[in-house]
């Protein structure tokens, strides 16, 4: 599977976007979209009289930028002076996974390219009328840095794009530059960005395997909560597995969707009576798009931690965000890190210890990663598998749903709306996305000037 990469070249004017740019696209094979060449086109349709109608005819071509960036199925380069208030939403809402270049240089550097250049570009940009102010906004002299990783280059003199390049593929995991075996193709190439850990055996026993989870006593009170916040709308799961909430949730007649990486999983779901209603989309649940919204998507039995990055679990919000309706909930149902219980200079605790069953989490606190180690005798033999993840906490969960433009609505303790407290195990939060009149996103007639050139 591939999803769309896209590098946004951000920085001041005159700090070097425009050069370094077409030099990341040529290296990744990646279209180039810059702002002030779908300007200057605009500019030739609808001419422009002032530095006002210049600022106007910048917003269009933003808005352009964002259009065809999202309609170009490998991504694309976008070059421009984001100012990070508008940019922000634009750019999480594409399709895809951003990394950020930001062009850093003094003020004098910028303003002198700036001056020197002032007469030689196209006249609707009115450079000669833009103040110092303008030209060095705080809204642009910063990276936009959203949730992606960026990437800082110091462009008061040449920049290294060889360097640039390599620290570019450095952050973009499950990437690789892919130049030598095909010269032809796009560059970057992205892998999955979840591992299937769900296949063969483990797909097979997963049910026999988690009993307690499949109790009636267990499963009854997940789904009456999901069937309440789902208020007859469609739900979408995400790690649908083999049905085990979504198959009741569906019988309850609320329209399911799944999506999971493991096709043994999903072969599992599909063997069972009722799995005919629910569709299921194959795929990483932190980039794949479903067709139509949502009122409801969910992500229980700590499955967000089987993204193994934090990148991948805002990604996750992200995604979800994009795929609900206004109004339209979140709900993660997640493990507390028992951190607590591991003794200092500890890294192992044992979770499940039964004649036949052990379990182990190993844990790297510095890293906030784990592995539950599992092992089982059946038939006289011993099976092993281990599962890596990233535990993570409620207070994390909210600022990755606040950068989704997510906002708290419950945390409880427990599927029955338990209080959540400092004793509980686990929490069942749920965050919403507001409604358009409340929407944390501005508004284009709300924009703060400056976005404008
Ligand atoms: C612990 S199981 C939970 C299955 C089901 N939701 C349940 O409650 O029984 C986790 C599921 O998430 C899927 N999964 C894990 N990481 C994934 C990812 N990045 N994208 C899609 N599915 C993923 C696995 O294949 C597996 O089916």
């Amino acid at each position: 599977m591939t999803s769309p990469v896209f590098v946004v070249v951000s920085g001041p004017p005159g700090s070097g976007k425009s050069t370094l740019a077409p030099l990341l696209a040529a290296g990744l094979g990646l279209p180039l979209l810059a702002k002030d060449a779908i300007k200057e086109a605009v500019m030739g349709t609808f001419p422009v009289s002032d530095a006002e109608g210049s600022r106007r005819a910048g917003r269009a071509a933003m808005e352009v930028l964002f259009a065809l960036a999202g309609a170009s199925p490998p991504g694309a380069v976008l070059e421009a002076n984001f100012h990070r208030t508008l940019a922000l939403p634009s750019i999480r809402g594409l399709p895809g996974r951003t990394v950020e270049v930001f062009c850093r240089c003094s003020r004098e550097t910028a303003r002198g390219r700036y001056r020197a250049r002032s007469g030689t570009r196209h006249p609707g940009h009115f450079d000669a009328e833009r103040s110092d102010e303008e030209i060095w906004h705080p809204e642009a002299t910063d990276p936009v840095a959203g949730d992606w990783p960026v990437v800082e280059v110091d462009t008061n003199g040449p920049a290294e794009v060889e360097q640039v390049l390599a620290r570019l593929r450095a952050v973009m995991p499950g990437r690789h530059a892919d130049t030598t075996d095909h010269p032809d193709s796009a560059a970057w190439h992205s892998g999955p960005m979840g591992t299937n850990h769900f296949e063969g055996r483990i797909a097979q026993n997963y049910d026999a395997d988690s009993p307690e989870m499949f109790d009636p006593a267990v499963v009854g009170p997940t789904v009456d909560l999901l069937a309440d916040l789902a208020g007859g709308g469609p739900a979408l799961e995400l790690g649908i597995g083999t049905g085990r909430i979504a198959l009741p949730l569906s019988e309850r007649g609320v329209e399911v969707h799944g999506i999971d990486l493991s096709p043994d999983m999903v072969a599992r779901l599909r063997a069972k009576p009722g799995a005919e209603a629910i569709g299921v989309t194959v795929g990483d649940f932190a980039s794949t798009r479903v067709d139509g919204s949502f009122a409801l998507a969910y992500l229980v039995f700590n499955t967000i931690e089987n993204l193994t990055t934090q990148e991948e679990q805002v990604e996750c919000f992200c995604n979800v965000a994009r795929h609900l309706e206004d109004g339209g909930c979140f709900v993660v149902e997640v493990e507390v890190p028992q951190i607590r219980r591991l003794p200092p200079g500890d890294t192992v605790r044992a979770f499940t210890v039964t004649p036949t069953r052990l379990g182990f989490d190993e844990f790297d606190v510095a890293e906030q990663r784990g592995v539950s180690h599992h092992y089982r005798v059946a038939g006289g033999r011993a099976e092993t598998f281990s599962i890596p993840y990233r535990y993570v906490w409620p207070a994390e969960l909210d600022l990755m749903a606040r950068l989704a433009g997510l906002r708290l609505r419950e945390r409880w303790g427990g599927w029955g709306r338990e209080p959540f407290t400092s004793d509980s195990l686990k929490h069942v939060s749920v965050w919403e996305k507001p409604a358009p009149q409340t929407t944390l996103r501005s508004s284009s007639r709300d924009r703060p000037r400056g976005h404008e050139s």
